[in-house]
């Protein structure tokens, strides 16, 4: 049976744009692996959760393997209720609701089931989250991009594209989504007076804003203002959080915060139920452990890798190669002049380092029936995105020094 008779023509569309994950390098053993948005192997708090499973399991038992009924995955809902609070997000239970999600990643993926469809059209970030990407492609070929500054999001170009869009009577956007706080890939931070400007903007042409904060607590100076904690309306903005950054992946803990009804429909689709076990052991987690300590010493972590990953920059690299400087998260952005990052990437592995090239952060080109588009589109082709959060300054000085000779290599110089 070919594709075209088994699946309906809204999976027939997601299908024809490159496999997801089509982006992760494949890298050789031994290589320095700059290109993982990973967390640092010493900062996940193994030995924390193996005692934490052992308290949860004596006190409770066998409730958390049933379906329901754990007292410490019920603080988990709590204690991410305290923690928005902290952060200036109400969720009264009424306007706003929270939910609970297997990470970030289901939170979006909902939000686009409940609201997207062929129809509709989504405003994203240029460059931004190829997963992200790859979520909103699954249901529908409008993503449009806009594109950004050392400021975040550029508003001068957004009010251009939705005052042309309107003009000429094409589909509005239904949400923008955006990582305001210590971007994916870039690093950049929207400024307080484009949060205020982006909200206004969502107002007067009436679309969502999905802001994706899975970075907003590794912050090195100051905490950032989420822009949910701005949304006057309190419908404007979902909010989506998890632990994947600051306490570890593989655990899939995360939430959205959001308007009433979306949230509903949100929970209608999600049909996996809660994950009962892990919510509970992150909760008995949370509750026994010193978290504001623990985060502490996560911030002040990346911020020495963050600083060490500048330095060796400034030192290895050829003197046009330019960089972001990030207040937080895990990512510096490289702009390498005359290079296609895509085509050095073979170089860089075989030198043994490896990095995500800037073409991935890119919506794909919408593909033709029937064909298979090429990933990415040339507008980050000079990029690359590296991540100072999983390697060893060892390591990070040895990757930068391999990626700094690599470039010489391809460029001639
Ligand atoms: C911006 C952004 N959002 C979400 C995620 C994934 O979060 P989670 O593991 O909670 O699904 C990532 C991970 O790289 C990310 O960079």
């Amino acid at each position: 049976m070919n594709k075209r008779e088994l699946f309906p023509p809204s999976v027939r569309a997601a299908l024809q744009y490159p496999a997801p994950g089509a982006w992760m390098p494949e890298v050789p053993p031994g290589a320095i692996r700059l290109s993982a948005g990973y967390p640092d192997t010493s900062l996940i708090p193994t030995a924390e959760f193996v005692r934490s499973i052992q308290v949860l399991v004596q006190e409770e038992r066998d409730l958390p393997f049933h379906y329901l009924g754990s007292r410490y995955a019920t603080n988990l809902r709590q204690w991410a209720r305290n923690h928005l609070a902290s952060r200036g997000i109400g969720v009264d239970g009424a306007q706003t609701q929270l939910l609970i999600t297997a990470g970030a990643i289901q939170g979006l993926d909902l939000i686009a089931r409940v609201l997207l469809d062929s129809t509709r059209a989504v405003l994203v970030e240029a460059p931004t989250y190829m997963e992200a990407l790859e979520i909103f492609q699954n249901y529908t070929d409008e993503i449009i991009a806009v594109p950004m500054d050392a400021n975040g999001l550029r508003l001068d170009a957004l009010e251009q594209i939705l005052a042309a869009r309107l003009a000429t009577h094409q589909v509005m956007p239904t949400f923008l989504y955006t990582i305001p706080t210590f971007q994916n890939p870039t690093g950049y931070t929207l400024s307080d007076a484009r949060r205020r400007r982006l909200l206004h903007l969502a107002k007067r042409y009436d679309f969502l804003i999905v802001e994706d904060d899975a970075y907003g607590e590794i912050f090195f100076q100051h905490p950032p203002v989420a822009l949910k904690a701005l949304d006057e309306e309190k419908d404007r903005v979902i909010h989506v959080g998890s632990l994947s950054k600051v306490l570890g992946p593989g655990l899939r803990v995360g939430w959205s915060v959001g308007p009433a009804p979306i949230i509903d429909a949100m929970s209608v689709f999600k049909k996996d139920l809660d994950h009962t076990f892990v919510e509970a052991a992150v909760g008995c987690y949370l509750e026994h452990s010193d978290w504001p300590a623990q985060l502490a010493t996560i911030r002040t972590t990346y911020r020495a890798r963050c600083d060490e990953m500048l330095h060796l920059l400034a030192k290895s690299m050829p003197p046009d190669v330019t960089w972001t400087t990030p207040q937080g998260g895990y990512f510096v952005w490289v702009h390498v002049p005359g290079v296609d990052t895509l085509a050095l990437l073979p170089h860089a592995l075989q030198a043994g380092v490896a990095y995500i090239p800037g073409y991935y952060f890119y919506p794909a080109p919408i593909p033709a029936e029937g064909a298979v588009a090429p990933a990415g589109a040339c507008a980050g082709t000079e990029y690359l995105r590296l991540s100072f959060s999983h390697v060893s300054p060892t390591e990070m000085a040895c990757g930068i020094e391999r990626l700094a000779a690599a470039i010489r290599a391809v460029r001639g110089d």
